[in-house]
């Protein structure tokens, strides 16, 4: 595996070092303008990290504001192949990530050697990539796709090109159902919506029968089956904001309850829960692993950072690139009805 992540030099400040009656958010905001940095946040940060953030959006959203920013620095709250993303569409920007261990299950499911196997044993086949996965990977694959640019980029595959799909198998059949399409799926999964369990979301279904269930496509196919909508986190969010309905189960990462409150202040949202009926399991440790302390500790050291080979970072890039061309057109986050 090729290192991605610069640590902060030896004697950097670090947050066990930090005063702490410190205003963190004032010196966050100081370093912001300083270093005419941009703050890039997942819907899976935690409320505090989304509220300093410049922007927050899902992962084809992220990808796009890192490409086309014109600022100096981006602090990406996020896990690393967001930073990393974030990296090979700019490169001349200094892209920080504020806990270099913020990693992710789909990634580390599939390690660069396999996966060139994969590619290997599969000589006529075209291959889509989640994003959720390293540089490395990126390199090694055709097109990368989101959840949700993935149905409309399959769509545009010609009818007679077979597909792999790495490396979520969840998302990879949910397009397959979608589509008709036949793929050759990866073994892969997020801990977090891989935990979600049938038997415990239908008794929540039964005692609120008034709830509308919303998804997101990591889920495996005996949670889909029981939503009236499955998204990207954007479009989940998207749907809570507008649908007239009061009441929601939510099927995906519990930190976007954040967003969804604010914009339906007015509606009820319930966790999925897990196999042993509670909901603490839609919680992701890596995305966990970012703090206001530690994103203002990496602007400031500059470090961790994102660092690559040219030339893997321009293998990357094309699939990168490939997706963002076949992508439909941006749209703005929906307002409520
Ligand atoms: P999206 O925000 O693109 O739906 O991705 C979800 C996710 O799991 C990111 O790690
Ligand atoms: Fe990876 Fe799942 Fe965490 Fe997203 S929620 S970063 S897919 S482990």
């Amino acid at each position: 595996m090729i290192e991605t992540v610069v640590a902060p030099k030896q004697g950097a400040l670090t947050v066990a070092q930090l005063d702490p009656l410190i205003d963190i958010e004032s010196e966050i905001n100081k370093l912001r303008r300083e270093k005419n940095a941009v703050i890039l946040a997942h819907y899976y940060q935690a409320p505090e990290i989304q509220d300093i953030a410049d922007f927050v959006g899902d992962s084809l959203d992220l990808s796009r504001k890192a490409a086309e920013t014109d600022a100096d620095m981006i602090a990406f709250c996020g896990v690393k192949f967001m930073a990393e993303g974030a990296k090979i569409l700019s490169p001349q920007k200094t892209v920080v990530l504020p806990d270099m261990d913020a990693g992710c299950s789909l990634e580390d499911s599939c390690p660069p050697d396999e996966f060139r196997k994969f590619r290997e044993a599969h000589p006529d086949h075209i291959s889509l990539t989640y994003i959720n996965c390293s540089a490395e990977v990126k390199a090694l694959s055709d097109i990368i796709v989101t959840s949700s640019n993935a149905e409309h980029i399959v769509r545009q595959i010609p009818a007679d090109k077979k597909i792999l799909f790495a490396p979520d198998r969840h998302l990879g059949a949910f397009l397959a159902k979608k589509t008709g399409r036949d793929m050759v799926l990866w073994q892969g999964s997020c801990i977090v919506h891989e935990q979600f369990n049938e038997r415990e979301l239908v008794k929540l279904i039964v005692r609120n029968p008034d709830a509308k269930v919303v998804a997101h496509p990591e889920c495996p196919d005996s949670v889909l089956r029981h939503a009236h909508h499955v998204g990207s986190t954007k479009s989940l969010l998207d749907f809570v904001t507008s649908d007239a309905n009061t009441k929601f189960i939510v099927a995906t990462e519990q930190q976007i309850f954040h967003q969804m409150q604010k914009a339906r202040p007015d509606a009820v949202l319930l966790a999925t829960p897990g196999a042993d009926g509670s909901c603490s399991c839609a919680n992701c440790p890596f995305m966990a692993k970012n703090s206001l302390e530690k994103l203002y500790l990496a602007m400031l050291n500059e470090a961790p950072r994102i660092e690559m080979p040219e030339d893997l970072r321009l293998k990357a890039l094309k699939p990168l690139q490939r997706m963002l061309e076949m992508s439909p057109p941006a749209q703005p986050r929906r307002n409520a009805a």
